[in-house]
């Protein structure tokens, strides 16, 4: 039962992370990248997501989720399309968490508690319980509440390495 929970974790958790882990990076390597609003504004005369978000970390981010998602299910965790649909909706979530900001009147990189932290991994969730079905609830009580804190710290440690230009 542990070890059934354990997986069903791990199936949901490491696509969700990689996902939001690898914009950052290729914002890193890309120095010209695309922004995901196309420099757009909204009705409010604020950009729609503003330059945080880039069509290249967006494509990085489902590519390295779902080459995560891929590798596991070589070890029978998870499965391509499942980790292709949490990655996509780790994206999503992550420019949906932008565009609420940016309503709010939030900078970009400024820090948004709880939307920061959880914005992706509810759409990625969301987006999963729709296409792919059954999702263990336990799995995602606990990965709703490990989130935040593991978010906070790696971006801490990411900053510290010079990723980063924030550390939240
Ligand atoms: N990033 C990117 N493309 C994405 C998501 C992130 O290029 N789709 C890069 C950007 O360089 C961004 C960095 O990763 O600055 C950190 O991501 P995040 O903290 O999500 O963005 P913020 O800069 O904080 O912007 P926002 O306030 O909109 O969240
Ligand atoms: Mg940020």
């Amino acid at each position: 039962m542990w070890v059934s929970l354990l997986r069903q974790l791990l199936a949901l958790m490491v696509p969700c992370y990689v996902a939001n882990a690898f914009p950052v990076v290729t914002a890193r390597i890309i120095r010209y990248r695309h922004p995901l609003d196309f420099g757009r504004k909204f009705i409010d005369g604020r950009r729609v997501l503003g330059d945080g978000k880039s069509i290249e970390g967006f494509i990085a981010g489902v590519l390295l989720g779902s080459l995560a998602g891929l590798s596991m299910s070589l070890f029978g965790i998870g499965s391509l399309t499942e980790s292709i649909v949490l990655s996509i909706g780790t994206m999503l979530g992550d420019a949906l968490g932008s565009f609420v900001k940016r309503r709010l009147g939030l900078e970009r990189g400024s820090p948004a508690p709880f939307l920061d932290q959880l914005a992706f991994l509810l759409t990625a969730i969301l987006l999963y319980w729709f296409f792919i079905g059954t999702i263990n609830l336990a799995a995602v009580v606990i990965l709703i509440i490990i989130t935040p804190p593991i978010h906070l710290v790696s971006n801490f440690f990411a900053y510290k390495l010079g990723l980063k230009d924030k550390p939240w």
